[in-house]
């Protein structure tokens, strides 16, 4: 009968014999184009809307709550810093299209300032997220519907370059604000 022999492998001197993961590392995420990238982010917080109306505790309201005032609050600064420049060099004739999106993005911003200073499970703080997404949606079918189409018919306009400049301006704006928000949340 044969014996196991044991080798002198113990699980100790194993483990410091780790290797980085082979080749797994060096796979990329491909950069989404511009608007699908937006979109993305659109669809998201559409989502975190139904999970507020479905949410069944004040503090799972809050938590919401706080996830969508970081993620518009990100969103909206990308689009500002990144996106609408490049839209309105594209479509120098949409000039009242980009003031009145960005005339937009300063009231949500106002109502993202108020909904982080309120008391959450105030019938208040209810009323300000219903009215934040109201205003949101509209927002985003004015530039899901208008604005994303007509840029698509701009050839001199590179989006997966843009694409991958608002990806690479949303992880450092997301860090950013993740922590000046956490000074501000409930
Ligand atoms: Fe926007
Ligand atoms: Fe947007």
């Amino acid at each position: 009968m044969k014996s196991t022999s044991t080798k002198s492998s113990s699980p100790a001197r194993r483990s410091t014999r780790k290797t980085a993961p082979p080749a797994r590392q060096a796979v990329q995420r491909a950069a989404p184009d511009a608007i699908k990238s937006l979109r993305q982010d659109h669809a998201k917080v559409k989502q975190l809307f139904k999970d507020f109306e479905t949410a069944t505790t004040q503090a799972e309201k809050a938590r919401i709550a706080a996830e969508t005032c970081l993620e518009l609050t990100v969103h909206t600064r990308i689009e500002e810093e990144v996106f609408y420049p490049a839209v309105r060099k594209a479509l120098s004739r949409e000039g009242k299209m980009l003031d009145e999106a960005e005339i937009e993005h300063a009231s949500v911003k106002d109502l993202i300032r108020q909904l982080r200073s309120c008391e959450p499970g105030t019938t208040r703080f209810d009323a300000l997220y219903a009215v934040v997404s109201e205003y949101v949606l509209h927002h985003v079918k004015e530039e899901e519907r208008e604005m994303f189409p007509k840029l698509k018919e701009v050839k001199s306009l590179d989006l997966k370059a843009l694409g991958e400049a608002l990806d690479a301006r949303r992880s450092a704006i997301h860090d950013e604000e993740e922590v000046a928000a956490s000074g501000k949340l409930h």
